[in-house]
Formats: structure tokens, C-alpha cells, sequence
């Protein structure tokens, strides 16, 4: 008898693509709109189109889907590109508050795997802080 397992992965977990633009729209959103981000809206372009489509694809090839941002970006390394933005305690904290709080406000139907997805991002956000 053979015993078949089938790994699902965090990509599937999550709810796909589909909840992973949910969660990064909303991060996005709540990035334009409350005075507790401002700071790290004011680093990044006047225009976050290009960011709601960049981010969501990266998450997805990140946590096991589909790697089309990887394949656009070839060997391209999420935290050496961030240094140039000098990244500090407070906009990481942002970066990382947002997050939790758009993955909150989606509330993606395993309750598990959004927590854990919220932890590892809070986790790579606070690593990227220079002071
Ligand atoms: C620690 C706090 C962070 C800050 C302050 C920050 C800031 C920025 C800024 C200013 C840009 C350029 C966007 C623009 O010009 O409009 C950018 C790009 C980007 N960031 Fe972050 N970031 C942070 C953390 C992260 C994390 C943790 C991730 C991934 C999980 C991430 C993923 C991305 C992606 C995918 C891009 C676009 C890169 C591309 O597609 O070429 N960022 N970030």
C-alpha cells in the first residue's frame, strides 16, 4: 500500500492570489490614508499602482504559488534592494503594523496561517531597520 501526502502550501492556505491582493490592497490603502503611516507613505512614489501589482506577486511566488515576480526579477534579493531607502525603526514598525492590521481587516478564513503570515512579514519588516 502506498500512502500518498500532498504538501499544501501557505500560497493555497492563504486563499491565493486573490486573498494576497486583498491583504496588500488594503495594506496599500490603509497606507494612503492613516496619519500613523504617513512616514512611510511619503518613501514610497506618488503613484502605489505599480506596488499593488509588484507586492502581491511577490508574496505569492514567496510563499509557495505562482513565481512570476521571480521570474521578472531574476536574482533580485527583497532586502539588499531595500537598503537604499534607509529604512529605519519607526517606518519598519509601520511597514509591519500595517501589514497586521490589512491581514487583520481581511481576515482570510484560516485563521492560522493569516497569523503566521503576519508574524514572518512583522519579522522581515523589523529586519530591514538600519537603527
Ligand atoms: C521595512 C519596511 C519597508 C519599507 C519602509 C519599504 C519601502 C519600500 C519602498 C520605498 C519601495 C519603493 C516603492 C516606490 O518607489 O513606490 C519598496 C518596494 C518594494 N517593497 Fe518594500 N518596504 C518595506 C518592507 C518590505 C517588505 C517586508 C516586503 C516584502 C515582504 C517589501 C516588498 C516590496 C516590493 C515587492 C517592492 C517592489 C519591488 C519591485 O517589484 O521592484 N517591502 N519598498
Amino acid at each position: 500500500m502506498t500512502i500518498e501526502t500532498q504538501a499544501v502550501s501557505p500560497y493555497d492556505r492563504i486563499g491565493g492570489l486573490t486573498v494576497l491582493r486583498q491583504i496588500t490592497d488594503r495594506f496599500y490603502t490603509l497606507m494612503e490614508t492613516e496619519p500613523g503611516f504617513a512616514e512611510l507613505r511619503a518613501m514610497h512614489s506618488f503613484d502605489l499602482a505599480p506596488m499593488r501589482e509588484s507586492l502581491p506577486l511577490f508574496l505569492a511566488g514567496w510563499s509557495g504559488g505562482p513565481r512570476t515576480w521571480w521570474d521578472a526579477n531574476p536574482g533580485k534579493c527583497m532586502v539588499s534592494m531595500h537598503t537604499r531607502f534607509g529604512i529605519n525603526k519607526a517606518t519598519a514598525n509601520q511597514w509591519a503594523d500595517a501589514m497586521r492590521q490589512a491581514i487583520t481587516d481581511v481576515a482570510p478564513e484560516d485563521a492560522a496561517i493569516a497569523e503566521a503570515l503576519a508574524d514572518v512579514l512583522d519579522r522581515m519588516a523589523r529586519g530591514m531597520a538600519k537603527a
